[in-house]
């Protein structure tokens, strides 16, 4: 039996990694499993965490710390500090409150919530109550009319950019959930989708492949339809899950906005690179013409900060900030921002850098 979430935060949750275990026993084994779970093998899951340890970072003694500022500017908007609450499904089954109470302390926190297009929340409450930057979190959908009228929605709620998840054409194969005989439970629905009757997609006919044939994949996006999605979209629309370089390039060529290099998180494919091993190559190419977005495995402020010596514009984090939403609610998930935030200004202060864009010159070791 799940225990009730904390109604306050104990004195020695210091890090975000403190959260795990409490969340764990405020969750049922099934609910544990969909939010902590990756795909197969889960090696990528914990890559994803090691790989942003391979770097060290030299620092520079004595500096001049007049007007040191984490704040840097995305999208014709100043943020604060560079640390984002990545799109996260169904958050109700993780606390009552689920993707309100993020909301809410993402915008004290003052800082951008994505909203995941299966939200267990209405974009109503969402957006009337959290008065913070928010974005959404679409797939493209066949049918693009009702998209559109959902995107319109979001425009005229005070949603400022879509952010199109190009990384999960079909779900990946997550193995912990199917063991664990994990099922949405009856009261948590997608309830963006079914106020605008989005269908689901179509199955293939039987004996077919369930992914091939004339089923799944048939009817996912391609450049082109994503191209025609952002020349449609009344928002900037970013991509989210890029990996590679060259679609890196690609994305930049048909209009996005931005780009989010990220692997959800472990979830799709248990063979693909973690993120902090591609960000450079990917930042290094897009050279500061479109933002740069990165997730997986990010914990600790020192994380962000090598995220930013690689590169990117700011960064995403998922797990975390659910784990203290599970934990202990709206004050959970701005803590974690806090601890972040705060780990993120230490790491500034004893490196020597005194703003994001002199942390993108700083030099690091590879190890
Ligand atoms: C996700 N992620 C995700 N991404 C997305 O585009 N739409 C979604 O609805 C979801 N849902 C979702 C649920 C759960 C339980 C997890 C853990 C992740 C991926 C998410 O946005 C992000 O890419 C990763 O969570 C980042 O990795 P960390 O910080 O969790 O390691
Ligand atoms: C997931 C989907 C919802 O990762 O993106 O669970």
């Amino acid at each position: 039996m799940a225990l009730a979430p904390l109604s306050q935060i104990p004195a020695d949750v210091v890090a975000v990694d403190d959260y795990i275990e409490l969340a764990k026993a405020r969750m049922s084994p099934q609910a544990w499993a969909y939010f902590s779970g990756g795909v197969a093998d889960e090696r990528l899951l914990a890559d994803n965490i090691h790989a942003w340890h391979q770097y060290s970072v030299m620092p520079r003694v004595l500096s001049d710390f007049d007007g040191a500022t984490t704040a840097f500017s995305l999208l014709n908007k100043t943020h604060p500090f560079p640390i984002f609450c990545a799109p996260i499904a169904y958050q109700r089954m993780a606390h009552p409150a689920g993707e309100l109470a993020s909301a809410l302390a993402a915008a004290a926190m003052e800082t951008p919530y994505i909203i995941s297009m299966q939200s267990s929340t209405p974009l109503e409450p969402l957006c009337e109550q959290a008065p913070g930057t928010k974005w959404l979190q679409w797939y493209w959908q066949t049918d693009e009319s009702a998209s559109q009228k959902l995107l319109s929605k979001a425009q005229a709620l005070g949603i400022e950019a879509i952010v199109l998840t190009v990384d999960a054409p079909v779900n990946g194969l997550r193995n912990r959930e199917q063991r664990a005989g994990f099922a949405l439970p009856a009261d948590i629905q997608a309830v963006l989708l079914e106020d605008f009757d989005i269908p689901p997609l179509p199955q293939g006919a039987p004996g077919e492949s369930p992914i091939f044939g004339s089923g799944f994949l048939a009817n996912t996006p391609n450049w082109d339809k994503v191209e025609q999605f952002m020349e449609n979209c009344p928002l900037p629309v970013m991509l989210k899950g890029i990996l590679h370089p060259l679609d890196a390039q690609k994305a930049l060529e048909v209009g996005a906005k931005g780009i989010i290099v990220s692997n959800h998180g472990a979830r799709v494919l248990d063979i693909l690179p973690p993120t902090a091993r591609v960000l450079k190559s990917i930042c290094d190419l897009i050279d500061g013409r479109i933002p740069v977005l990165v997730d997986g495995g990010i914990r600790r402020g020192s994380d962000v900060f090598i995220a930013l010596a690689l590169g990117a514009t700011a960064v995403m984090i998922g797990r975390p900030y659910l784990y203290a939403l599970a934990a202990a609610g709206a004050p959970g998930v701005a803590h974690v921002l806090h601890i972040l935030r705060t780990e993120l200004e230490v790491c500034m202060a004893l490196s020597g850098c005194t703003t994001p864009a002199q942390i993108k010159s700083i030099e690091l070791l590879s190890h």
